[in-house]
């Protein structure tokens, strides 16, 4: 295990919509998994997205990217709204995360799916395809489409996707090290029958399978994998893509985990810094209503302290609670139920001092 940072500093970014709603609520869990496991937090809240428009004219501020890249992670809520979507708006606030992620050069972004059995009534997909799923996307997040040149005139637009053999080499590589990690398959997405970058990073995960004997490579195009995901999701363990269809797939598969609230993303580069936020949106239609699922953003947190902060117990003990929570049925009305943001939010809390109250009960009896 890393050694836990004494006084870590964490930079609040919560955003937008429903952004400080889950934020606040992923914010709540880490303080109390701090005071439990004895370990201190620091926390500074800075504007990012539609707000940091509204207040100075860009979705990234100068004094939010200099406390980003001196925190030792970044726990973001979401960006966006219909106040800032106008397709002619010189500034959006979707830049400002994109600036982010490349700043930080958090280039794996990491977006790991499992369902749990109450949400799973809420799955267009039968129980049945529901048994052993348990995938972990990893998505190109600072290449391809969302970042190569963009033109447009009267008569036309256009989006250059490029990609570096070694910007595709590095986040297969992360993708080989996590598979060796968990059941040692990975699954490589690409479009290689159309597009000139898919099949060079077909050439590339080829040639990286070579080096990892021991982990079960395959193929997979795009608009195949969006259907394969669907008919036999729990035989996936890996899977790689670039950025646009990673971004595409994982909303699928939140879908298929029951609602797109519940799925969290850990953004990661070479170093332990990373970027960490809910993989939803700002949800603009319930937005304020304190009904939104703080699930994503709570796993979020935990991704925070496994994959930064190198707390891999407390990590575990913040996922098992919201686990409970949801199992004792505490849900959200995404998932059907009557309970709010807080409420979710509470009953982690809840679990989580009555799990630290067990483990300090059985060090008292050994
Ligand atoms: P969205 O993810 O905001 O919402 C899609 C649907 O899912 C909505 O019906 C919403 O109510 C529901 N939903 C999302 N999160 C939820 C939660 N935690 N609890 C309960 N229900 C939830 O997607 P959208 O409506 O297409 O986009 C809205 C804005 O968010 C856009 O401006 C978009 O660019 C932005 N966006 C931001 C991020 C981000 O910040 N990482 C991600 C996706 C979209
Ligand atoms: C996500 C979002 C972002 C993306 C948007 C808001 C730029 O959809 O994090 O999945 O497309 O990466
Ligand atoms: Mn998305």
């Amino acid at each position: 295990m890393n050694t836990p940072h004494a006084s870590a500093h964490i930079a609040l970014l919560p955003g937008d919509g429903i952004g400080p709603e889950v934020t606040a609520a992923a914010v709540a869990c880490l303080e109390a998994v701090a005071e439990i496991h004895g370990f201190q937090l620091r926390f500074s809240e800075h504007a990012v997205g539609g707000v940091a428009i509204d207040a100075c004219g860009t979705a990234l501020p100068e004094t939010t990217r200099a406390a980003c890249m001196a925190s030792d992670a970044v726990l973001l809520g979401a960006v966006g709204g219909p106040k800032w979507s106008d397709p002619r708006a010189p500034v959006r606030p979707e830049q400002g995360l994109l600036a982010l992620r490349a700043a930080m050069g958090v280039y794996a972004n990491l977006r790991p799916v499992q369902v749990h059995p109450r949400a799973a009534q809420f799955s267009p997909l039968r129980p049945e395809k529901l048994r052993n799923v348990d995938l972990l996307f990893v998505r190109e997040l600072t290449g391809g489409i969302y970042f190569g040149s963009k033109t447009r005139d009267a008569a036309g637009a256009s989006d250059l996707c490029s990609y570096s053999v070694a910007e595709i080499e590095r986040v297969l590589r992360r993708g080989f090290a996590l598979a060796r990690q968990r059941r040692r398959k990975l699954t490589s997405v690409d479009k290689a029958n159309v597009m000139e970058t898919s099949r060079l990073w077909r050439e590339t995960a080829q040639r990286l399978a070579a080096e990892y004997p021991d982990v079960q490579v395959e193929h997979q195009l795009v608009d195949s994998m969006a259907m394969l995901l669907l008919t036999r999701p729990a035989d996936f363990d890996v899977i790689v893509s670039e950025n646009l269809f990673g971004d595409i797939l994982t909303d699928e598969a939140a879908a298929i985990a029951g609602s797109l609230g519940l799925l969290p993303s850990a953004s990661l580069g070479d170093g332990p810094r990373g970027l960490y936020e809910p993989i939803h949106g700002s949800a603009p239609d319930i937005a304020g209503r304190g009904i939104a699922n703080p699930a994503g953003a709570i796993a979020s947190a935990a991704l925070l302290l496994r994959h930064s902060l190198g707390m891999q117990v407390a990590a575990g003990a913040l996922e098992s609670a919201l686990w409970l929570a949801l199992d004792e049925g505490v849900l959200t009305p995404d998932l059907g139920g009557h309970h709010g943001t807080v409420a979710l939010t509470d009953a982690v809390i809840g679990h989580l001092w009555s799990q630290s109250a067990v483990d300090t009960a059985v060090v008292a009896r050994a």
